[in-house]
């Protein structure tokens, strides 16, 4: 999406590759709204921490990430031995999983590389081939983000307040975003509409992620508070809700996403309103029987027991230009611990639709229409 920063407007996407410095870019996602700043991985590890620490986070956005970090671990490889350069890409493959166990598309961007790579002859044809198909993940998934605004903005008309929660916009994805995408779409159709941000504690990714983007794009929204969406859709004041997924279960349509997004399709399903999920195919899980079975990323509780803002230095707000420093600060009791699961999934029953890039499906479809949704044996 296109970026303005004091005034000079470029095109970014959140994650791309530095050839000539074997390095993975990506947007430092922590800074933001503050401040906007490109940050280079240089190793394989790097990218791992990256994920980890939530520099890059949204699940198609991590996927792109790790897939350019196994083709950066994969180039980095010295030799010219294919069973030793093999251990290595296990090594590299299973340090990139690991950095965050909820999202199920960094391990089939992952998968999707490695199967590409296997067509190589030599760790060199493996190695080049492994950045080739990192960059088709990338592009694919700005494909799917376009498809899904297609798709998605059919459902959305002049004059609505649509809800969304968490940050599954360009940030979360390569670009576009999927929740997104069809709030873009619609807009380049003219059409007028409102968007609430849900606050998303204990992260707050909407206040901070999806409102910047949509500020950015000049599309009209405020930030709630995570329980204020209640009180809006009893009064009449939301019409559609729209969120991503990290992990979709094909064989039952369970939606895991950012905690509070089953909370908010239990609220629509009281008030009448349609609740929708907008997923890039990578974003299925044809595994799993069960979303029980999805696992749930437990957080430090810090998130819970503070805050992470910036203090604007009263001295250089007098003297001129702004400096900020990003500082934590301690609102709990201070002898109170947390508890802080990362996500939780919503049932089949209380979701309206899936919006993907080839249409709008009921969950329980996702199975029925697996071919067209790219289930192979
Ligand atoms: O913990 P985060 O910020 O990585 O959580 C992100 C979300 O829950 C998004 O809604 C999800 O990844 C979908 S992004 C298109």
């Amino acid at each position: 999406m296109n970026v303005t920063v004091r005034g000079r407007t470029q095109h970014h996407r959140t994650v791309a590759f530095d050839r000539a410095r074997n390095a993975v870019l990506l947007v430092e996602q922590r800074l933001l709204p503050h401040e906007f700043k490109i940050v280079a991985t240089k190793n394989f590890r790097e990218t791992a921490a990256a994920i980890r620490d939530m520099i890059v986070r949204g699940a198609p956005a991590i996927a792109a990430t790790a897939a350019y970090g196994l083709a950066q671990g994969a180039l980095a490889f010295p030799g010219r031995d294919l069973r030793k350069f093999h251990r290595h890409v296990e090594t590299v493959y299973q340090t990139l999983k690991a950095a965050r166990p909820t999202a199920v598309d960094p391990v089939n961007a992952m998968n999707g590389v490695r199967a590409v790579m296997r067509a190589g002859r030599t760790v060199a044809e493996q190695q080049s081939l492994a950045l080739a198909a990192a960059e088709e993940f990338a592009s694919e998934d700005v494909r799917h983000c376009e498809a899904i605004g297609r798709h998605g903005a059919k459902l959305i008309r002049s004059g609505m307040n649509i809800l969304t929660h968490c940050n599954a916009g360009w940030l979360a994805c390569v670009d576009i975003g999927t929740a997104t995408g069809p709030m873009y779409a619609a807009q380049a159709q003219g059409k007028k509409f409102h968007v609430f941000c849900d606050e998303t504690r204990p992260r707050s990714q909407g206040a901070t992620l999806t409102a910047w983007e949509l500020a950015q794009q000049k599309i009209s929204h405020q930030i709630i508070a995570d329980n204020a969406a209640g009180h809006l859709m009893q009064r009449g004041e939301i019409d559609l809700v729209i969120v991503g997924s990290d992990r979709t279960l094909g064989r039952t349509g369970e939606v895991a996403n950012k905690i509070g997004t089953y909370t908010k399709a239990v609220l629509a399903r009281r008030h009448g309103i349609p609740f929708y999920v907008a997923i890039p195919l990578s974003t299925i899980d044809w595994n799993l029987k069960r979303g029980c079975d999805i696992p749930i990323e437990e957080r430090h509780e810090s998130e819970v027991l503070g805050a992470w803002g910036i203090i604007t230095s009263l001295q250089s707000a007098v003297c001129g230009p702004q400096s900020t420093k990003r500082v934590y600060v301690r609102v709990a009791n201070p002898t109170s611990g947390a508890r802080n699961p990362g996500f939780d999934v919503t049932p089949a029953d209380l979701i309206t639709g899936i919006i993907t890039p080839v249409g709008i499906f009921k969950p329980k479809e996702l199975w029925t229409q697996r071919r067209k949704l790219g289930f192979t044996d």
